[in-house]
């Protein structure tokens, strides 16, 4: 298999070996240009520091012209951009009309307002925990790690938890559309089929809120004026299928990655048994670790030079999160997992004006996940095969079978 079709290929990223690839792109080609099936080629970046400058450029590397989600063959490409709402979601808007979306629903995810909302969100993943059943054989993906961020996020939206579970189906069509696991019909159809859904859904209980002064992000998108004019229902559907998908389907791969590495790392494991106030870095080292978005994609607005490569306008970027943060030039041992790393200057988040709004929810969410997870179980041992999402877009695990020892009493 040639390197172009290993990045084109969504199970090469199931397999781990993409890491490998990497490693050796960063030193022999780290702005590489790559054919793809649809004909058109992008230019594979794979160094942190490129991947850093293109995000804190947005109007030489735009997120609207083509959206920022890997579209590398033609039958992808017919639908996605109707699927995301390119130049309608906040992640695919150039600055500055980008900024006055984000104010709209940045109130509910600033650190303030996380802050007042932790006693509720410790409550929500008590209850998932309180679920397992009592003899502890569990997969940890699907009966944990998808659960909890999906109740936290439906619960911010005030979605009724009797919809989460169909939530759930939605969202590992619409992005994880590429696993078989996860398809009904192609790809293509899978993902396309997974964003109608919740494209419907937001759009009939956007319109229940029009008019409501309530504070969840459904109800600030259904109310909101930007410029003086409110958003088309087409905008804030769009807006809250972007806040549903990244509050949930990234998460739960930082979760589960993490927990993963704990278990395959006793040393780590054993100190944050010892010191909880780890936890903090720790959430940090998930995130680098894990790599949730493995990669985005930029369009070229002008000609430039990147590494030592011409771009020409019009041609596309993809950038390779899980390269980025494994750089050696820029973290010491990058193949350690250490949660006491710090600084740890991972671009999990993204960085510059699309940096990732719910970071401090998802930090918040693991900090509070493993917390119920060691004060529970004594133990934690894996009963199967790990296996991994076939995607090039947004990753992980798709199982983890443990085995939960619950804490005996000592009296
Ligand atoms: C570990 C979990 C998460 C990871 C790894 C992650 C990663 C990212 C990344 C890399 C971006 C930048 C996209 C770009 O530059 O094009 C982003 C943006 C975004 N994320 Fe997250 N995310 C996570 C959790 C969340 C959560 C819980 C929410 C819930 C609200 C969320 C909401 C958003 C939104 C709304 C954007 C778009 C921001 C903008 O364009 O201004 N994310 N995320």
């Amino acid at each position: 298999m040639t390197v172009d079709d290993q990045l084109n290929d969504p199970a090469f990223f199931a397999t781990g070996e993409h890491y490998r690839l990497f490693d050796t792109m960063r030193v022999k080609d780290p702005v590489y240009w790559t054919h793809s099936p649809d004909g058109r080629g992008y230019w594979s970046v794979f160094r942190h520091a490129d991947v850093k400058t293109i995000l804190n450029e947005p109007t030489l590397y735009s997120s609207e012209r083509e959206g920022v989600a890997p579209v590398v063959d033609v039958e992808m490409a017919a639908i996605v951009r109707e699927a995301w709402g390119v130049g309608k979601n906040v992640a695919m808007i150039d600055p500055p009309r980008h900024t006055e979306f984000r104010k709209v629903i940045a109130a509910p995810f600033l650190p303030k307002a996380l802050a007042d909302g932790e006693a509720r969100t410790k409550i929500l993943i008590g209850e998932i925990f309180d679920q397992l059943p009592k003899h502890g054989e569990i997969d940890l993906v699907t009966d944990l790690a998808v659960r909890i961020p999906m109740a936290v996020i439906c619960d911010i939206m005030n979605i009724p938890s009797t919809d989460w579970d169909e939530m759930l189906d939605w969202g590992k069509m619409a992005i994880g559309g590429t696993d078989p696991e996860y398809q009904q019909g192609t790809a293509a159809e899978t993902i396309s089929r997974g964003f109608r859904l919740l494209y419907d859904y937001s759009d009939r209980r956007a319109s229940e809120r029009r008019g409501c002064p309530f504070s969840d992000p459904l109800s600030l998108l259904a109310n909101a004026r930007v410029k003086d004019q409110p958003l088309t229902p087409a905008e804030v559907a769009h807006n809250a299928v972007q806040v549903i998908l990244a509050g949930f389907e990234t998460t739960r791969n930082a979760f589960s990655g993490g927990v993963l590495a704990l278990l395959e790392h006793p040393e780590q494991m054993a100190l944050l048994r010892e010191d909880r106030k780890l936890l903090r870095l720790a959430a940090e080292e998930f995130v680098r670790w894990s790599d949730p978005v493995i990669s985005l994609m930029r369009t070229v607005t002008a000609d430039t030079e990147l590494g030592d490569k011409q771009i020409r306008e019009g041609e596309r970027v993809m950038l390779w999160f899980p390269s980025a943060n494994r750089d050696e030039a820029v973290f010491d041992r990058p193949y350690d997992f250490d949660i006491t790393r710090h600084p740890n200057l991972h671009l999990g988040f993204g960085a510059g004006p699309h940096f990732c709004l719910g970071g401090p929810l998802a930090k918040l969410e693991i900090r509070l996940a493993m917390e119920e997870l060691l004060e529970r179980y004594d133990g934690i041992e894996i009963t199967g095969p790990v296996l991994r999402v076939q995607s090039t877009f947004v990753g992980g695990l798709k199982h983890l079978p443990v085995r939960l020892k619950p804490h005996v009493a000592t009296h």
